[in-house]
């Protein structure tokens, strides 16, 4: 057990010293957590293998799933990478700093602790200024992987961070609530035509509008998953998560929830304005977007709404698809892992899930 030590940045007036006393922790070999306009992310030395190890570890992280390597400033890259292909040229210019992770081929020195044994690696280059501020203090890229224990929803205030990771990590920037809200957009710039591998705030539509962007293969199964971190089990809560397909009618929702706590079960439910209206007093419900084009405010809040359920004991959790464009792919993509996959469509097929015993749901 370590203790972890917290700086809350927005009660600092001296917020430098506090970084320099983290950036200390990191040039020791050490982990700290801090703020992103994405996440928090779980932050070690990433020239060190040994320093990089400790987040594997603090994580439960399996080792086959690479890093990403966060860079302050544009010239740092140089130290990183082999080349810099023109089309990552050009989405540099315009995406960093912000949330876009890009894969380029490595220098042999950048360890195959980051990078899974891969001949490539993911670098990204933060908008958050503490995040910014922090990375060049430590005076070297930082490994950081989302700083939640893995398979859970990432952290998007300190408060999820300390829940997973307290007494596992040496610090903690405590920056309040990230911005943004999901992870950052991954794009494979080593082929001839950048893949996009993970789609987040950062849209496809957006990318396009720069370079030619080619939708990744399956992201399973393969022998080696592009990104290796999309195979997993990922953004889940205790309680099992069903996503309710766009057609499924919404007055039936209330109705579901309302048989769900007349049997006792406490179902979590996440839906646009017009459902939450809907719904019967005591349901735990969270959402109430209005305009289901820019679903923003699902984006921030999906992964602390997802851990509030747990919090509250929900049996099972609803929530409602969003149109898989712009934004919304991004949420969709996170939705349904943390969903396995399971999309129900018509109100049927959800009482009949349902039925079933709770303890064979998850
Ligand atoms: O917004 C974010 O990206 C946050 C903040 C902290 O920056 N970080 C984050 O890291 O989400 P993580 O480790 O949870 O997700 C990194 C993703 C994983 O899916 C991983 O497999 C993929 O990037 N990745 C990393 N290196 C790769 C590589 N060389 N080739 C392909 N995929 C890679
Ligand atoms: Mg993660």
């Amino acid at each position: 057990m370590t203790r972890t030590k917290i700086w809350r940045l927005y009660e600092k007036a001296d917020k430098e010293g506090a970084l320099r006393e983290a950036a200390q922790i990191i040039k020791n070999g050490g982990t700290v957590a801090f703020p992103t306009e994405t996440v928090y992310g779980l932050g070690a030395d990433g020239l060190s293998k040994e320093a990089v190890g400790r987040i594997f570890a603090a994580k439960g992280r399996p080792a086959d799933n690479p890093l990403i390597l966060h860079i302050a400033d544009k010239q740092d890259l140089s130290g990183l990478v082999e080349k810099v292909p023109v089309q990552a040229e050009q989405l540099m210019e315009k995406f960093w700093p912000g949330p876009l992770t890009i894969i380029f081929k490595k220098q042999a020195h950048v360890s195959d602790a980051v990078t899974a044994a891969l001949d490539t690696v993911a670098v990204r280059m933060p908008a958050n200024e503490i995040a910014r501020a922090f990375i060049r203090l430590c005076e070297t890229p930082l490994a950081a992987p989302s700083a939640n224990i893995s398979g859970k929803p990432s952290p998007t205030e300190a408060a999820a961070v300390l829940a997973d990771l307290n007494g596992k990590i040496e610090g903690l920037l405590d920056g309040g609530k990230t911005q943004l809200g999901l992870e950052s957009t991954v794009v494979d710039c080593t082929g001839a035509v950048p893949a996009l591998l993970r789609p987040g705030s950062i849209t496809a539509e957006q990318l396009e509008e720069l370079v030619a962007i080619k939708a990744s293969g399956p992201l399973t199964g393969d022998k080696a998953p592009r990104a290796p971190g999309m195979k997993y089990h990922h953004y889940a809560p205790e309680a099992p998560l069903y996503v309710l397909d766009r057609g499924f009618p919404k007055d039936e929702i209330g109705v579901f929830c309302l048989d769900a706590m007349k049997k006792g079960l406490k179902v979590g439910c996440i839906a646009d304005a017009d459902t939450l209206d809907r719904l019967p007093e005591g349901t735990l419900s969270r959402g109430g977007w209005q305009d289901d084009k820019t679903p923003v405010l699902l984006a921030q809040n999906l992964y602390s709404w997802l851990r509030a359920f747990d919090e509250q004991r929900a049996d099972l959790i609803i929530a409602q698809a969003v149109p898989a464009t712009g934004l919304g792919a991004a949420i969709m993509n996170r939705l349904s892992k943390a969903a396995q996959e399971k999309t129900i469509l018509t109100k049927e097929d959800l009482e009949k899930i349902f039925r079933t015993p709770a303890k064979d749901l998850c």
